[in-house]
């Protein structure tokens, strides 16, 4: 199959089965001279690098209701961005949204720019969301790779080396079917085939538009592709996070700005280390003495390491802690969301 015929049958397919998506416009709007506004996109992008589209959509709706441009979005307080980014993980990935944003308003009068080039130059802003924001918003012809689009063109072209090695001569094979026709809805045609037919594990080939192009199909094993490096095992950490409540609330610190949850709310917790912490260890190490009681434990994986939480809980008073009513937990990172609600189950 040529490329040209490639891509009329993908871009078939997409006016059939596009996702409706809120950040959307519509399937094929590019033909129609519609444009989608670049604010949307741009958040969209960014939520949707960490998670997938059922779990970034509800955050996509509460943000954008809340903030409708990227002035009010620019000129939120950090902790409100923060706490309503809670549980979508990687938090610098919120800081850097800010950033970003505040950038559009104070250097650019609220607008964003409207080429890749000038996109990537914006703080925060990386080379996938450039080449996205400018595709989908702006019609221009870049090249948007995400895990999906590599996933695509591993099986499409039989890729034999693995990831992350592959990376360059995937990135360059999709790069090879861009044109300037429908350039943001070619880079959601393939995410979009990615997602809901080319599936990591059981790609529904029955259902696709590029079968008879398909070099992984032809090896009779196309979800074997990507081929990946074995991967090293993730370390495993013990920590032990305390929950001291005061009646209804519950007392919180925030972490230092900089390192893994950095700047967000959590439960005090011990050092995080690779040996196990035992009750009477736990005690010893808590943050203000109380009458504290073992509340069982949390497991979490994050993505370089897993940990276990021993939980502590008692009732108390502390100094320099931020109390919060329960009710208000979640605005909390999973991880402790997760603690705070196993520690304090027996007590509901
Ligand atoms: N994944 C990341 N961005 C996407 C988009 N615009 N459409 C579908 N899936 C996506």
């Amino acid at each position: 199959m040529s490329p040209e015929q490639i891509r009329l049958n993908l871009l078939s397919w997409y006016d059939a089965h596009a996702r409706d998506l809120p950040w959307r416009t519509g399937p094929a709007a590019g033909q129609d001279g519609l444009r989608s506004d670049p604010y949307r996109v741009w958040l969209s992008e960014v939520m949707l690098q960490q998670t997938t589209v059922p779990h970034a959509a509800p955050y996509f709706l509460k943000f954008t209701a809340r903030w409708p441009t990227v002035s009010d979005l620019a000129a939120a307080p950090d902790h409100e961005v923060m706490a309503a980014w809670a549980g979508l993980g990687y938090y610098a990935r919120a800081r850097n949204l800010l950033a970003c944003a505040r950038a559009v308003a104070d250097q650019h009068g609220g607008v964003f720019p409207d080429t890749e080039a000038a996109l990537r130059a914006l703080p925060g802003l990386g080379p996938y969301t450039a080449a996205a924001v400018a595709a989908i918003a702006f019609d221009e012809a870049t090249n948007v790779v995400d895990g999906n689009v590599e996933r695509v063109m591993a099986r499409l072209f039989a890729v034999e080396t693995p990831l992350p090695a592959a990376k360059p001569e995937l990135k360059s094979l999709a790069a090879a079917l861009v044109r300037g026709e429908r350039p943001g809805d070619w880079a959601q045609a393939l995410m979009d085939l990615g997602a809901t037919v080319c599936r990591p594990k059981s790609p529904l080939c029955d259902r696709c538009p590029l079968t008879s192009a398909c070099a992984g199909l032809a090896t009779g094993a196309p979800e074997t592709y990507p081929r990946k490096t074995a991967k090293a095992a993730r370390p495993h950490r013990h920590g032990v996070a305390y929950i001291l409540t005061r009646g209804d609330e519950v007392a919180l610190v925030r972490r230092p700005p900089k390192g893994l949850l950095g700047g967000m709310l959590a439960l005090p917790t011990s050092d995080w280390r690779d040996a196990r912490w035992s009750e009477a260890e736990a005690r010893t190490a808590a943050p203000v003495s109380a009458d504290w009681r073992g509340a069982g434990e949390v497991e979490h994986v994050f993505t370089h390491f897993s940990l276990t939480l021993r939980l502590l809980r008692a009732e108390g008073e502390a100094d320099g802690v931020i109390w919060s009513a329960r009710r208000d937990l979640d605005a909390l990172p999973s991880v402790f969301l997760k603690a705070a609600r196993a520690g304090l189950s027996n007590l509901l």
